[in-house]
C-alpha cells in the first residue's frame, strides 16, 4: 500500500485588501469588536472568478512539487462557490494545467478541502491513482449581503492547492488517517437560498446571502471538531503529546482557541493566519499549510492534526506526517491578471444593491 504524501503546494491570495475599518465605514461595527470577537484583521475580495484563483494556486503546487499537469491522475476540486456548476470548475483547473486525468468538484462547506483530502489519500492506497491534485478555492465575497453584520466581517477570497504523491517505503509518512462526518440537524444553521430552489423568473430571488447563527454554528464547530480529531489521533495510535503541529480551520480564532483548549493541545502548537485573510472556507487550511511552510512552522517528518467544519454542518479531521521536503523544487510563474481596482470598487456594486 502507497502513503499519500504532500508534495506540492501552492497558494492564490487577490490582492484587494478590505480592512476591518472599511466595513465600520458602512455598518455598524468596529476594528476591535471584529478583531476581539474573531481574531480577523482584514479579507481579501477576488476580481476574478474562483477558478482563475484556483488554476492559479494549483499550478504553483505542481511546480513546488516538480510536476506537469500532464502528470496529474485525478483532480478534486473543493469549493462552495463555482463560478460555473455546469460544468464543474475542475474542468476549468485542468484545461488550465493541460491534465488528462478524471476531474470533479466537492461541496462540503469549509471541510471541503479536508475531504478532498481523505478521498485522494484513499484513492492512492488503493492503487487506483498516484499523483493527485485537490484544490480548494473561494469566492465567498459573491455571497455577501454586506448589510448584515454578523456575516460581512467574517469570509474573504483564495483559493490553496496541494499535490499529494504515492511513496513506498518502510517509514510511515503522509496521510495516517482521517474522519468526516456530517450533522444535518445543523443544516439550517449556516446556508444560502442559491441554487434551483430560486424561482429563476423572480428578481427577489437575487437577494440570496449568507445565513448565520453564529452561536450555534460556534458551538457545534467545537463539539464536531473535537470528536472527529480524537477519533483520528486515537485510530492512527497517535497521542496528543506526539501532534507537532494544529492547522485547523480558521473560521474564528476563539473556535481554534477552545478546541486547542478542549483537547488541551497548547497554542503554540497551533497555527493561525485568519488576521490576515478572514474566513476563505475550504481555502484556509491550504493557505495556511503553504503559509506554515514559508514561517518554518512545519519540519520534516512532523505531525500535522487538522479539523474542519462547515455547513451542513459538515466536519472532517486529518492526521498527516509530513514527508522529507519543506521546500518547492521549483517556483511558477502563474499569476492573476493585474487588479485595477480597490476592494471597495469591486463590492461597490453589492454594496448599492444590499446597504441603499
Ligand atoms: N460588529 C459589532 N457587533 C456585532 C457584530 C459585528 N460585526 N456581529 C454581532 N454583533 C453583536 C450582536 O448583535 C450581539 O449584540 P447584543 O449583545 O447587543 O445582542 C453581540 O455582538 C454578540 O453577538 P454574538 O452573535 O453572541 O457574538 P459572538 O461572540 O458569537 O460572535 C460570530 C459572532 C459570528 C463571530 C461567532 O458566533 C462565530 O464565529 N460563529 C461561528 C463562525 C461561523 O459560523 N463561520 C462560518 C462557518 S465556517
Amino acid at each position: 500500500m502507497q502513503n499519500a504524501v504532500v508534495t506540492g503546494w501552492g497558494k492564490c491570495i487577490p490582492p484587494a485588501v478590505l480592512t476591518n475599518d472599511d466595513i465600520a465605514g458602512f455598518i455598524d461595527t468596529t476594528d476591535e469588536w471584529i478583531s476581539k470577537r474573531t481574531g480577523i484583521r482584514r479579507r481579501h475580495i477576488s476580481h476574478v472568478n474562483t477558478s482563475a484563483l484556483a488554476s492559479v494556486a494549483a499550478q504553483r503546487a505542481l511546480a513546488a512539487a516538480g510536476l506537469s499537469g500532464s502528470e496529474i491522475d485525478l483532480i478534486i476540486l473543493a469549493t462552495t462557490s463555482p463560478d460555473t456548476l455546469i460544468p464543474n470548475i475542475a474542468a476549468t483547473v485542468q484545461a488550465d494545467i493541460g491534465a488528462s486525468c478524471g476531474a470533479f468538484d466537492i461541496n462540503a462547506a469549509c471541510s471541503g478541502f479536508l475531504y478532498g483530502v481523505g478521498l485522494a489519500s484513499t484513492q492512492i492506497a488503493s492503487g487506483q491513482c498516484h499523483k493527485v491534485l485537490v484544490v480548494g478555492a473561494e469566492r465567498l465575497s459573491y455571497y455577501i449581503d454586506w448589510s448584515r453584520r454578523e456575516t460581512a466581517v467574517l469570509f474573504g477570497d483564495g483559493a490553496g492547492a496541494v499535490v499529494l504523491e504515492g511513496v513506498d517505503g518502510d517509514r510511515v509518512l503522509g496521510v495516517l488517517g482521517y474522519a468526516l462526518h456530517n450533522d444535518p440537524g445543523g443544516r439550517e444553521f449556516l446556508k444560502s437560498e442559491f441554487g434551483t430552489g430560486m424561482n429563476r423568473f423572480d428578481p427577489e430571488s437575487l437577494n440570496f446571502y449568507i445565513h448565520l447563527d453564529g452561536r450555534e454554528v460556534f458551538k457545534r464547530a467545537v463539539h464536531g471538531m473535537q470528536s472527529l480529531c480524537v477519533r483520528v489521533l486515537e485510530e492512527a495510535g497517535v497521542c496528543d503529546a506526539e501532534v507537532d503541529l494544529v492547522i485547523p480551520h480558521q473560521a474564528n480564532a476563539r473556535i481554534i482557541a477552545s478546541l486547542a483548549g478542549r483537547m488541551k493541545l497548547p497554542m503554540e502548537k497551533v497555527f493561525i493566519n485568519i488576521a490576515q485573510y478572514g474566513n476563505t472556507s475550504t481555502a484556509t487550511i491550504p493557505i495556511a499549510i503553504c503559509d506554515a511552510l514559508d514561517e518554518g512552522r512545519i519540519k520534516p517528518g512532523c505531525n500535522i492534526l487538522s479539523g474542519a467544519f462547515g455547513a451542513g454542518l459538515t466536519s472532517a479531521a486529518l492526521l498527516l506526517r509530513w514527508g522529507d521536503r519543506t521546500t518547492p523544487l521549483n517556483s511558477s510563474d502563474a499569476e492573476l491578471p493585474p487588479c485595477e481596482s480597490s476592494a471597495m470598487e469591486l463590492i461597490r456594486p453589492a454594496l448599492d444593491h444590499f446597504c441603499n
